[in-house]
């Protein structure tokens, strides 16, 4: 053991030493029975920690030590929450060459690993490791992240936006101009639609008056997955004991992911194709591959590989309830605090007036992004940021060792006053002003996470999001019209947190 190493690790305490739970810890569930959430069950998973911090130990401890063996398979359940932005710094600066998120989207890989046609070569960006996993990610990451590659959507995503725009006008009671069912459902349809033009280089037909039937069962099928995703990682355990096909609720899944994988690559299929006759590139052309959509340019750089397929299908799964939360959390924070919203409509009133946005109407619009930056905060759809250690490190004097999971979990770190003056307001002004700004420690909230690992589609999120925003709040006044109970609006989290009850929303035109 290195010198210092050995030093730092005479001085610091045990990891056993770092609060816990009182509560048992059984063989295989591990905490799961402790956290379980008494109404929300394995979906409020992250609502039971904070209970546990702050009313079962202190609700200033900095760490907390749980055991959750399917989480963390390969290390004894070793997991630990960490509650401050100076050590989801550490976390971040500790993470090494291939960051890694561990066992927690699992579910998605025994899926995957069950299609070897489809998933053989690689498994994707999302969910490889190591070695494996800088390779697809070096192979796609400048295609998918310079500024220029979200941009050649502006008009197509004007377009998704403005179909959107008539949806609502279409879902509208016109007596009392409330939205029939629940937005959220709607705004995933506007996230698949959005996507799929980087995705498939296509649109879905889900806006349309009468919706593709075959994007409708997609988008079910997706809704299906993470609906039970929470039940396949905690509350079944034995999942990971029995064969996989003894277990009704991963039947279904994947019965729900062969047929979304078929109905996707069977549309790939032909999109491929058409672009492949298309395109004539030689071999010198490659690297000024700019202007393309993006599937067209992973094609052209990765002719015969599975990277093209795959990377649709991650940013399909990556990039529909990810922006649909996120878009209904900001359209909710925008219309139970008016006067911002109102600031809001006001900057975007001056682009674009009889014109389509342009690149430069979108780096002007400052407010939206302290608005959307702080409905992340307020509001986070990402629950919390995931790693397994490569190395030991030392956190407020506790040795965590190698192979612990650790868990950032945003709505702790966002909602605590001391990194965030008066943490229920929903203020964009924090963002802005440059005092306050400097005040606010730049890991207290990351949705996008950190680091080389990041969001690969957060470019384009951000635009989908902006543009959506500029046409709703364009076209209407945009009222809460769920219950007054609902604000601060009551989440749970299956992939990612979302509202527990319907988006209720009052829309007059302007
Ligand atoms: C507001 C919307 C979104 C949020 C909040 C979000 C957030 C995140 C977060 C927190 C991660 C994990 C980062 C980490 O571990 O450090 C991630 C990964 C990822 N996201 Fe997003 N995302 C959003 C939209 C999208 C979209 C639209 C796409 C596709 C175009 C996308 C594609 C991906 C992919 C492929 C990864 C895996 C990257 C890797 O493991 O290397 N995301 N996202």
């Amino acid at each position: 053991m290195p010198f210092k190493a050995f030093c730092r690790g005479f001085a610091a305490k045990a990891f056993e030493d770092i609060p816990t739970t009182a509560s048992r810890s059984w063989p295989i569930l591990g905490h799961i029975p402790a956290l379980l959430h008494p109404q929300l069950g394995n979906k409020g998973i992250s609502k039971q920690v904070a209970k546990i911090r702050a009313e079962e130990i202190d609700p200033e401890i900095d760490l907390l030590r749980l055991n959750i063996p399917m989480l963390n398979t390969e290390n004894d359940g070793r997991v630990v929450y960490v509650f401050r932005p100076e050590d989801a710094e550490v976390i971040y600066r500790n993470e090494g060459r291939y960051p890694f998120r561990g066992d927690t989207i699992k579910m998605l890989k025994v899926l995957r690993r069950r299609r070897p046609d489809i998933f053989g070569g690689t498994l994707g960006v999302l969910l490889e490791e190591g070695e494996r996993w800088k390779a697809v990610r070096s192979a796609v990451q400048q295609d998918l992240m310079r500024p220029k590659s979200a941009l050649y959507y502006l008009d197509d995503l004007q377009d998704v936006a403005d179909d959107f725009v008539q949806h609502v006008r279409r879902k509208t009671n016109p007596e009392t101009r409330i939205n029939e069912g629940d937005l959220l459902k709607d705004l995933h349809m506007w996230g698949f639609e959005s996507v799929s033009l980087a995705a498939l280089d296509t649109r879905m037909g889900l806006l349309k008056a009468n919706p593709d039937e075959e994007a409708q069962r997609l988008i079910k099928c997706s809704a299906l997955i993470i609906e039970n995703f929470p039940d396949l990682i905690f509350r079944s355990p034995l999942w990971n004991l029995l064969p996989n096909m003894w277990h009704s609720t991963f039947r279904l899944c994947e019965e729900q992911f062969q047929l979304a994988i078929d109905l996707m690559t069977a549309k790939l299929r032909v999109i491929e194709d058409k672009i492949r006759s298309k395109t004539e590139m030689t071999k010198e052309d490659e690297t000024e591959v700019v202007d393309f959509p993006v599937l067209q340019k992973l094609i052209m750089k990765h002719p015969d590989s599975p990277i093209p397929t795959v990377m649709a299908l991650d940013m399909v799964f990556a990039g529909i309830d990810t922006t649909g939360n996120s878009a209904g959390f900001l359209l909710h924070n925008l219309a139970t605090n008016p006067d911002k919203q109102e600031l809001l409509r006001e900057e975007m009133n001056s682009f674009g007036n009889e014109s389509p946005l342009t690149p430069q109407d979108v780096g002007k619009m400052k407010y939206f992004r302290a608005c959307f930056k702080e409905s992340q905060r307020h509001t986070p759809t990402v629950e919390a940021a995931v790693r397994i250690l490569p190395q030991e490190v030392v956190i407020r004097g506790y040795t965590i060792p190698k192979g612990t999971l650790v868990f950032i979990p945003w709505n702790i770190l966002s909602h605590d006053p001391k990194n965030f003056v008066r943490p229920d307001l929903y203020s964009p002004e924090r963002w802005l002003n440059k005092n306050s700004k400097n005040s606010i420690h730049p890991f207290a909230s990351l949705q996008f996470g950190h680091g080389p690992r990041k969001c690969i589609g957060q470019r384009f999120a951000e635009l989908e999001i902006l543009i959506l925003t500029y046409k709703l709040l364009r076209n209407f006044r945009v009222e809460w019209a769920g219950s007054i109970r609902d604000t601060p609006l009551p989440t749970e989290t299956a992939l990612t947190n979302r509202p527990i009850r319907p988006l209720k929303f009052m829309f007059t035109d302007l």
